[in-house]
């Protein structure tokens, strides 16, 4: 197996009126290709400043970041990013904001409309093409966002708490569907969550992070897959990891 994604020694200092807060400290994490990688730790213990390092798009205090074996210079379309709120162009109808990417690639006007038709029909949003953004719920904007991050074709997936505020229902609905997608995909993708179900019921590896990005557990799931939400619940395996998890969890955060 190859690395991906390759960390060593990084931390992250904000600066603000003189005053320094840590959100990342020494972290060392090595990501394979092809895999599923969650990453599940409480509100504010440095997630989104992880993801936000791995995508490029913020320069650590200290450390690398390596996307394959080559140092981070910046954001590459090799990495697709779902940041944690809504970014979908609100003057853009459904079609035109799944399109953005391939017209960003300069493909053939009739090619990005091919694609994107099918992406949106994936995730489950055929009859939606010239909706715009505030005519959809919050978990069909989530699913746009999705199409559109899709249609960049990016080989490694980075996804911030994605589905943190639909309902159960709808939640469910969209991890399931984001399993069939990744499935045979060969794709990578790193999912954050604060969620410890969403982390067992995704992922093929959880990373649970405690303050400052201290890794408290890195668990390998063998849980069959595909995986249903309902059977995986029920699963012994996943009865006892969701224990495990649950104490590392409060455990790190009385530490
Ligand atoms: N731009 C920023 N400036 C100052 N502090 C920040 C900034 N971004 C995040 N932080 C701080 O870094 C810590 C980790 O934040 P974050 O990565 O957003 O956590 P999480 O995503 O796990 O909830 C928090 O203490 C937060 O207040
Ligand atoms: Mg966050």
């Amino acid at each position: 197996m190859t690395a991906v994604l390759e960390v060593t020694g990084l931390t992250k200092r904000f600066v603000r009126e003189d005053k320094a807060t840590v959100a990342l400290r020494d972290f060392n994490l090595s990501i394979e290709e092809g895999t599923f990688v969650t990453i599940l730790g409480r509100s504010g213990c440095g997630k989104s400043t992880m993801l936000n390092l791995l995508s490029g798009l913020t320069k650590p205090s200290a450390g690398t970041v390596s996307y394959r074996g080559a140092p981070h210079t910046g954001p590459t379309v090799d990495i697709g990013y779902l940041t944690q709120s809504d970014t979908l162009m609100p003057w853009r109808d459904v079609l035109r904001n799944v399109q953005m990417p391939l017209e960003l690639q300069g493909v053939d006007p009739e090619e990005q409309r091919r694609q994107a038709l099918h992406l949106i029909d994936r995730v489950g949003l055929a009859g939606f093409e010239a909706s715009y953004p505030r005519e959809l719920s919050g978990g069909m904007r989530r699913r746009a966002s999705l199409a559109r991050m899709l249609a960049g074709g990016a080989s490694t997936v980075l996804m911030d708490e994605p589905f943190g505020a639909l309902d159960a229902q709808l939640r469910n609905e969209l991890q399931e569907e984001l399993l069939r997608l990744w499935n045979g995909s060969g794709s990578t993708i790193v999912f954050v969550t604060h969620d410890i179900e969403e982390a067992l019921l995704l992922g093929d590896r959880v990373v649970v992070l405690g303050p400052l990005g201290t890794i408290l557990r890195d668990e390998q799931i063998d849980l069959p897959r595909p995986r249903s939400v309902d059977e995986t619940r029920v699963d012994p395996g996943f009865v006892r990891l969701h224990r495990e998890l649950a104490a590392a969890l409060k455990e790190g955060a009385a530490a």
